[in-house]
């Protein structure tokens, strides 16, 4: 058609994304599409390029005949006359309109004539139309489209009418603009954290594979945050509620395409505006995440081969033994505490699949791990705690009544099928596999069962799912799939391996709440509820769970770790992305496997991820199988020494850490949080993922490169602090160049902070009670803030049921007060010993401590600090200074 050449090559939509096929003149046309070879040279490798064949303006989409308002917004019917290229399709659709919150707008378009497959996950229920909603929705009849707006400053966020929707069985797609190029989100990919909108395929099918650029790995997270254009600070967020294997393709338009081969097209638009607020809201939507037992926050130890439980316990004990040596200085004693020799500082010892009995689940080899359950037992002794691993597959080739799991499940059913009702067989470590289906409650109970049986044999503390895409090292099953519409949809997005079934369960599968093909994305997400239900009613406590597959709503279940890394540079790099992109998308508890997994470590590279990792919200030292050893004593004593200061260091900032893991429980915040959450008008931040923050005022810069002793980090404007000695730096927004010697991690102090720490102990035994130090960064103007949430560390919803302290901390004109919002007796058992105040300009001649005089010391970096307080966290205090 003529019309082919006015359309800019940023904005033509893929009308041929079939892979594999050489898209000529002849098969583009058959489809009314416009056919134009891209003017610009070949697509790097991997990515798709300007497409060849694209939508004409015009392409027959639907038209939008009737619209009604309803008690929640607007209904409306979507009809179209002309059949698409791709089978079934559904002529008629209903479009509904939910103004559901000011700040959140629900679009559903559906089948009005058959139910179709809906996710299964909780969701609010809007009663009442919003009131004032900050976005405004216009429709366009024809072509069908809508166009969301923000009311107060007109910016449009989503128009829909940039190409035509499909709405066949196995083929859905929306396209909509992108109101700047500047989005975030989408997991689970290796990328940077801002993604590249230059022809970006991001396919989502729950996948095991080690990360790779452009593929889909194993979570599925179709939620993006997005600035909004204009460059003036704001976000906005959409989430696409769709479980099915998808293409989100992002193109230069800016332009957005999302093409689902399964359910409805079911969305939402959150206005924030500012990006902290469109995850809060998102969260709202999905759940905010668990508030982690105490010791989730600890250092995990693990390797995949330890060989033996002695092997397992020696490691323990080594990491007992180890001392610092006593030249060696730790940098923020000064601030915290005379450095003692603390031998242990590992809180969580965990063992991979070799401590099963031939990789089955729910045993442990009687020879190599006869003393699993007496290391178990010692690490209790020493406040620790033990995590294992279990896979789904549970084997299928044991004697009749030889192996529970497998005689049991069978007997209630809990086994995903094939078609025909005969079990699904695949493959895994134990050989070939059932698969236990999550969705079903029958399922839960049995897990429950199992759990509980191993558990009066060895008394684990927390649980490690793995192998939860489903992961199969076979297609489909043993004997293959069917050859049905599920199996072979007339599109299959651009998944890792071009099949559905490609190292996964048949898509045709049957499991109770629908098909494989429906479900797959969603069996990381339902296991994790299994176990974490599991965990709590059999431990009566916070569970702890860390998951390697994951979908939306996750967080409320179990944390994250990035999968099987290499011991790469490159890797430690790419997991800051990872870990912010999980802080967004609701999963707080993330972490990468810290030295990397596979391949040979180095100490150099070793060191220097302990340090970042010390900032991971979940920090684990995980090992491959016949890799050396990489636990901290398995290093040079330099090397030993350095990884132990920053693990202290983490210690120290327990406080800190998990006061923000209670803000991500009740308010959805993040934990590590991206410099353009706290500075979204300072567009040099948008494309920071070296740095990150914890919360909104620690700053980490840590070094991702070999051989250098500086690093280069961005500060955004304003006063910052050294973390350690509380020099001031005054930034206009720039670069600066920070000393960076091996045994160093670069951490900065926000003006306007205080920070509760901690006297760093041998593990993080919460009740223990360690005495506290607060360091406040005070603004060009004298003041600031901070607070500090306190509770058992372990019982079951403290926050819900009023078990908690709450204690809230504010400088203001040379005084320090602290004011316990909300007490509980944990309270009372802390005490404040020491506090520093950074950016005192004039030397005090006397410090008060609750009118009382005090012992101080001034330094001429205009550090004030005040010692041997004694002062109970849980009473009112004031500090002052004239
Ligand atoms: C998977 C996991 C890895 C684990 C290995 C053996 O590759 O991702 O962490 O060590 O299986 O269980």
């Amino acid at each position: 058609p003529q019309a082919c050449g006015v359309v800019p090559e940023a904005w033509r939509f893929d009308c041929y994304p079939e892979r594999g096929v050489v898209v000529t003149r002849e098969l583009c046309e058959a489809r009314n599409c416009c056919f134009i070879p891209a003017s610009s040279s070949p697509p790097a490798p991997g990515r798709n390029g300007v497409p060849w064949c694209f939508y004409p303006p015009g392409f027959p989409s639907y038209s939008l005949v009737s619209v009604n308002a309803t008690d929640l917004g607007q209904t409306g019917t979507l009809v179209k006359t002309v059949k698409t290229y791709y089978p079934k399709d559904i002529l008629t659709l209903q479009l509904e309109l939910l103004y559901e919150t000011d700040n959140r707008l629900r679009v559903r378009i559906t089948d009005p004539s058959e139910s179709r497959f809906e996710v299964p996950i909780a969701v609010p229920k809007a009663t009442e139309k919003a009131s004032s909603p900050a976005y405004s929705v216009e429709l366009s009849n024809e072509p069908f489209g809508i166009i969301v707006k923000r009311t107060s400053t007109g910016a449009v966020l989503l128009n829909t009418t940039v190409a035509p929707l499909f709405y066949c069985d196995q083929f859905l797609q929306l396209s909509s603009s992108l109101s700047s190029q500047y989005i975030y989100g989408l997991g689970e990919h290796r990328s940077s954290f801002l993604h590249d909108i230059h022809w970006n395929t991001l396919t989502m099918w729950a996948r095991d594979v080690a990360p790779t650029e452009l593929t889909n790995l194993y979570g599925v997270h179709p939620f993006y945050l997005a600035m909004d254009e204009g460059g003036t600070g704001t976000a906005h967020g959409f989430f696409l509620l769709n479980s099915n294997a998808m293409d989100v393709v992002l193109q230069p338009g800016p332009a957005i395409t999302w093409r689902t081969i399964g359910g409805i097209l079911d969305f939402y638009v959150f206005l924030g505006p500012d990006p902290a607020s469109v995850i809060g809201q998102y969260l709202e939507v999905v759940g905010y995440p668990a508030m982690p037992v105490y010791w989730a926050l600890g250092y995990h130890l693990c390797r995949w081969g330890y060989g033996s439980s002695n092997a397992t316990w020696d490691v323990v004990k080594n990491m007992r033994n180890y001392r610092i040596p006593q030249d060696v200085q730790w940098n923020n004693c000064v601030c915290v505490c005379v450095c003692v020799c603390v031998c242990v500082f590992q809180d969580v010892q965990w063992n991979d699949i070799d401590y099963m009995d031939r990789s089955l689940d729910f045993t442990f080899d009687p020879t190599a791990f006869s003393t699993l359950p007496d290391m178990v037992k010692d690490l209790h002794s020493h406040g620790q705690r033990y995590v294992m691993i279990l896979d789904p597959g549970i084997s299928s080739v044991q004697p009749e009544g030889g192996y529970w799991p497998y005689d049991e499940g069978l007997r209630r059913g809990v086994f995903i099928n094939h078609t025909d009702g005969s079990t699904l067989i695949g493959k895994v470590w134990p050989g070939l596999t059932s698969f236990p289906d999550f969705s079903d409650d029958v399922t839960h109970e049995w897990w429950y069962d199992n759990l509980k049986r191993f558990h009066d044999k060895v008394p684990f503390d927390g649980l490690w799912i793995d192998m939860n895409e489903p992961s199969s090292f076979v297609d489909g099953s043993t004997v293959g799939c069917p050859d049905t519409e599920l199996e072979n949809p007339p599109y299959t997005p651009g998944i890792l391996g071009g099949l559905l079934r490609a190292k996964t369960l048949c898509a045709s599968a049957v499991q109770k709440t629908s098909s494989h093909y429906n479900m797959h994305s969603l069996y990381g997400l339902l296991e994790a509820k299994a176990s974490a239900r599991a965990l709590k009613r059999m431990l009566g406590k916070r569970a702890f769970v860390i998951s390697r597959s994951t979908f939306p709503s996750q967080g409320q279940y179990s944390g994250h770790w990035l999968g099987d890394n290499r011991s790469h540079w490159k890797d430690m790099y790419t997991s800051i992305a990872g870990m912010l992109t999980f802080n967004l998308l609701g999963v707080p508890l993330v972490g990468a496997d810290v030295c990397g997994f596979s391949e040979q470590t180095e100490e150099e590279l070793c060191v220097r991820w302990t340090q970042l990792g010390a900032f991971y919200p979940f920090t684990r030292n995980h090992n491959s199988i016949d890799q050396k050893p990489q636990d901290p004593p398995a290093f040079s004593p330099a090397a030993c020494s350095a990884m132990k200061q920053s693990l202290l260091l983490r210690s120290s900032l327990f406080p800190l850490l998990y006061t923000l893991f209670h803000r991500a429980h009740t308010h959805g915040h993040t934990v590590a949080r991206p410099l353009l959450f706290e500075f979204p008008k300072d567009v040099r931040t948008y494309g920071i993922d070296r740095q990150f923050l914890w919360g909104k005022s620690l700053m980490v810069t840590p070094v991702l490169d070999p051989g250098v002793d500086y690093v280069v980090g961005y500060f955004p404007q304003g006063l910052w602090y050294d973390y350690y000695t509380g020099d001031s730096i005054r930034s206009k927004g720039e670069e600066l160049r920070l000393k960076a010697p091996l045994e160093h991690i670069n951490l900065h102090l926000r003006e306007g902070a205080v920070i509760p720490t901690q006297r760093p102990n041998t593990t993080l035994f919460v009740s223990s009670g360690q005495p506290l130090h607060l360091v406040s960064s005070l603004s060009e103007d004298g003041s600031a803030g901070g607070e500090l949430f306190w509770d058992d560390g372990e019982s079951i919803d403290t926050f819900e049921t009023d078990q908690y302290a709450h204690v809230v901390f504010t400088v203001v004109k040379n005084t320090m007060t602290s004011e316990v919002l909300h007490d509980h007796v944990e309270a009372s058992y802390i005490t404040v010993e020491t506090a520093s105040f950074y950016g005192v300009k004039v030397e005090p001649t006397r410090v008060m401590v609750n009118s009382h005089d005090a012992a101080f010391t001034y330094r001429a970096n205009q550090v004030l600090t005040v010692t041997d307080l004694g002062l109970n966290l849980s009473q009112n205090f004031t500090i002052n200074w004239i």
